[in-house]
């Protein structure tokens, strides 16, 4: 059964990228950057990845000309991870140098467990060749994150730090909240004090006030880090973060394959169904 449109709409920007550019704007103009990504992934043909990197392309191509204060974030997995990885590689390779031509940035998004390493030799592989136009995510949440961020500091990679969204077992990552804030502590902290200008990715205002402290006492200007959020979650807060002098982006999601991202949403946060619910009988 596909669910319509209106289930999802608190926390996607709309079906096609022509309903997302009007929020898109607005969120500009509250002095707040955008992450625009174009929802899908665990593609299994190739005819759809090559549709996908198409339509980044056109993307990368109208953030441009638009003027837009954005960049975009992809999926290795949307990008044919699960076909091949030459032909994955290739298709990452292909939006970067699009992405170098006209100065704009991609990241890669982390997905589930199974892809982390493969994810990551990707990303090695792209800031190689393209360094500054090409970031990763690393999720605190993982064991593996205590080797993988100190590598990625020394590298001088963009990192956006977050929690973890995906149902992993305890021998892959930390399950209880205190642990993984603990963790995020520990990594936002190297990638603070070793890197150019890390993304603190969390609507968790332990963490937000606790990076607002370090930074403060560390001295650590506002103007090398960003606050990141999540497109329907509190944007009042980022508004207030903003109008302080910090950096913000809000990763908003567009596109007809937004079931995924959607159910991720609804089951990291109870409060999150009930946001649904209300926004849904919003006209
Ligand atoms: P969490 O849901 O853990 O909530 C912690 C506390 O924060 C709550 O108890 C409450 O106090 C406060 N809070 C949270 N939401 C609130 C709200 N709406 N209103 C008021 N208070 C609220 N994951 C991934 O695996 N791969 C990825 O590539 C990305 N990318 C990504 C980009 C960006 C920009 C963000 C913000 C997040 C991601 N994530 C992600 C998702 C991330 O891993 C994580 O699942 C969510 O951000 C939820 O964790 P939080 O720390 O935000 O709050």
């Amino acid at each position: 059964m596909k669910l319509p449109f209106l289930f999802a709409k608190r926390f996607v920007a709309g079906e096609t990228l022509d309903q997302a550019l009007p929020k898109v704007r607005e969120i500009n103009k509250k002095s707040i950057k955008v992450t625009l990504d174009l929802l899908g992934e665990n593609v299994t043909n190739r005819e759809t990845a090559d549709e996908t990197v198409a339509n980044y392309i056109q993307l990368l191509k109208e953030i441009n000309e638009a003027g837009l204060e954005a960049t975009i974030s992809i999926k290795a997995t949307m990008m044919g991870l699960n076909i091949n990885r030459e032909y994955c590689r290739d298709n990452i390779f292909k939006l970067l140098e699009v992405a170098r031509k006209r100065e704009q940035f991609v990241r890669i998004d982390m997905e589930g467990s199974e892809h982390t390493q493969a994810t990551i030799d990707l990303f090695k592989d792209a800031f190689k060749h393209y360094g500054k136009h090409v970031g990763l995510v690393i999720q605190a949440y993982l064991h593996r994150s205590k080797d993988d961020i100190p590598e990625l500091a020394d590298m001088g990679a963009d990192i956006r730090l977050c929690k973890g969204a995906y149902k992993e077992p305890e021998r892959i990552a930390l399950q209880s909240m205190d642990a993984i804030r603990k963790a995020y502590k520990e990594y936002a902290k190297i990638l603070l004090d070793k890197t150019t200008y890390p993304r603190i990715a969390t609507h968790d205002d332990k963490l937000i006030n606790w990076t607002k402290n370090y930074t403060s006492s560390n001295n650590i200007g506002k103007a090398r880090f960003e606050f990141q959020m999540l497109y329907g979650l509190r944007q009042p807060t980022m508004e207030a973060l903003a109008g302080e002098g910090y950096n913000t982006r809000i990763y908003v999601p567009y596109g007809t394959h937004w079931f995924p991202y959607f159910k991720r949403r609804l089951t990291e946060r109870k409060e999150n169904i009930w946001f649904v619910l209300t926004t849904m009988f919003q006209r």
